[in-house]
């Protein structure tokens, strides 16, 4: 096949002739000049072309040609920094390929429903492919700072013998007429290969069967693990602000025009870098009901009234505006305003109605329970750079956390807040090494001993200190790219009440 020329390279090409291949993504025409936008997966490029400088069947052809018609475009690269992409294209020819009508996801926003239900089609789209390259880079990067810093790769399984997390979250699946389930993580495999490699990882796919339907849940979502023997955990929260520091980095460097289309709030971005904050579990629950909270929250609830003011009153121009006459293109960026502004105005209405809901909870929050998402949420918006939050108490927390053994009411491990927010991206701990003492935590919880005697063993054989973390790739996506849900930074999202594809 003939080689094109790809839009991200066209800033090598000004003044040549090029063949663009791609789809037509929007177009519009005056009759004697015409626009089409195509699309080719590296970018988009406005292509003009003028009545006398292309054949007229052609001409005629392309002014009807629908969005997403596959077809080739040969013109002139020409710089033009209003243009998007920076460049621009004088056809003198175009090819069409495969010609489309009534594509059913047109320029215009629809409803978040209608796009999951045409994720197939959707995965065109700019936000999708914008989030797409953020999540390309992120995992590029997640592998290259490992590999880069002495980590070994070890694949853990997806079928598992065993619980790694909580019970009620298993998936159970039939293997050869006896239970087994979806892996939940693979520290605890991998656990057994740091005794053997020293500095290990995992990344795959992991399950989870959340019930809950929040915007940070997925029933499938992607973790990296890494897992290193001889490390405290003042090295795990060194590792893991390291590491999320150069992930941030290399998005910046790699995908900022990308971060611009999706309104990411890039300034925010380029504070991320060690060192973060860092908060025990008693601190975070002194911050949860303090006078200080309690103020905060009210200021927000009077920012965020403000807010809802602000959009309806909006709206209601809007919808005054459209009962007059207006141009197609006209209708249409209202029409996707008003999208826009209603789903944001539902997002506060919830805000304001959850707020005195979760300033409730905080005043009223006892030493000894886990942090509850608004609680995270709390606590993230506070600060203005990720938040580590150590030694939860050993009652709320998994069996394989080791214990403090200064303080044997908390044990060592950390959540990383994202700012703003965001909450939990990223859960860890130093793990049990003492054999005696990870023997009695499994029987506290009820967990068949005899199913987890391979991993009470490797205390048994040269127990060292060790511990690791697990990232999840989608909510760090999501904290990154400023999408507020974490279903759309996964290609094909699986939720309780849904999958599509
Ligand atoms: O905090 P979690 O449950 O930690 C573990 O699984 C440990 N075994 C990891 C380890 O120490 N090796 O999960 C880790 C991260 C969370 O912070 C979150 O980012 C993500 O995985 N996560 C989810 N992401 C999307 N949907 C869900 N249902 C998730 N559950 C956890
Ligand atoms: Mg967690």
């Amino acid at each position: 096949m003939e080689d094109f020329t790809k839009i991200a390279q066209l800033k090598d090409y000004v003044g040549k002739q090029v063949t663009l291949a791609g789809w037509l993504y929007n177009s519009r025409s005056s009759g004697k000049i015409m626009f089409l936008i195509l699309r080719d997966g590296t970018g988009l490029c406005q292509c003009v072309a003028e009545k006398g400088k292309v054949q007229d069947k052609l001409f005629d052809e392309l002014e009807h040609l629908g969005q997403e018609s596959s077809l080739t475009i040969t013109g002139v690269v020409r710089e033009e920094k209003r243009s998007v992409g920076g460049y621009e294209l004088s056809v003198t020819n175009a090819k069409i390929i495969a010609p489309a009508s009534d594509y059913p996801i047109t320029p215009k926003e629809h409803g978040t429903d209608f796009l999951l239900s045409n994720r197939h089609l959707h995965l065109r789209s700019q936000r999708p492919w914008c989030i797409g390259r953020v999540r390309h880079t992120v995992i590029d990067s997640v592998r290259r700072f490992f590999n880069d810093n002495g980590f070994t790769l070890v694949d853990a399984p997806i079928l598992m013998s065993l619980a790694g997390e909580d019970q009620q979250s298993l998936f159970e699946v039939d293997y050869f007429g006896r239970p087994m389930y979806l892996t939940q993580t693979g520290q605890l495999h991998i656990e057994s290969a740091a005794m053997s490699f020293g500095k290990v990882y995992c990344f795959g796919p992991t399950f989870r069967a959340e019930k809950s339907k929040t915007r940070r849940h997925l029933t499938e979502f992607w973790m990296v693990e890494p897992e290193v023997a001889f490390i405290d955990l003042d090295g795990l929260l060194k590792l893991a602000e390291d590491f999320v520091s150069f992930i941030v980095k290399t998005v910046l460097e790699r995908n900022r025009p990308e971060l611009e289309t999706l309104g990411a709030d890039i300034k925010a971005m380029e504070n991320v870098k060690p060192p973060f904050y860092r908060l025990t579990y008693t601190e975070a629950v002194n911050i949860l009901t303090s006078e200080r909270t309690k103020n905060f929250l009210a200021e927000q609830l009077v920012k965020l009234k403000e807010q809802k003011e602000k959009f309806e009153k909006r709206i209601s121009e809007i919808e005054e505006q459209q009962k007059g006459q207006l141009k197609d293109w006209q209708r249409e960026k209202l029409a996707a305003e008003l999208i826009d502004l209603r789903s944001e105005l539902e997002e506060v209405n919830m805000k304001i109605e959850n707020n005195p809901k979760h300033a409730r909870l905080a005043a009223e929050f006892n030493w000894g329970k886990d942090l509850g998402g608004s609680d995270e949420t709390i606590i993230s918006q506070m600060h203005d750079k990720p938040v580590f939050v150590t030694q939860y108490p050993k009652k709320a927390k998994a069996f394989y956390m080791k214990t403090n053994r200064d303080n044997p009411q908390v044990v060592l491990n950390f959540d990383l807040l994202a700012p703003e927010g965001f909450g939990e991206i990223i859960g860890g701990s130093v793990r049990e090494d003492d054999y005696d003492m990870l023997l009695k935590r499994i029987e506290e919880d009820n967990l068949k001993v005899e199913n987890y005697q391979w991993y009470i063993d490797l205390r048994r054989y040269g127990s060292v200190p060790h511990g690791g973390f697990g990232l999840g790739i989608e909510r760090t996506i999501a904290w990154i790219t400023g999408e507020r849900h974490i279903r759309q930074c996964i290609p094909f999202p699986r939720m309780m009440d849904r999958v599509y594809m």
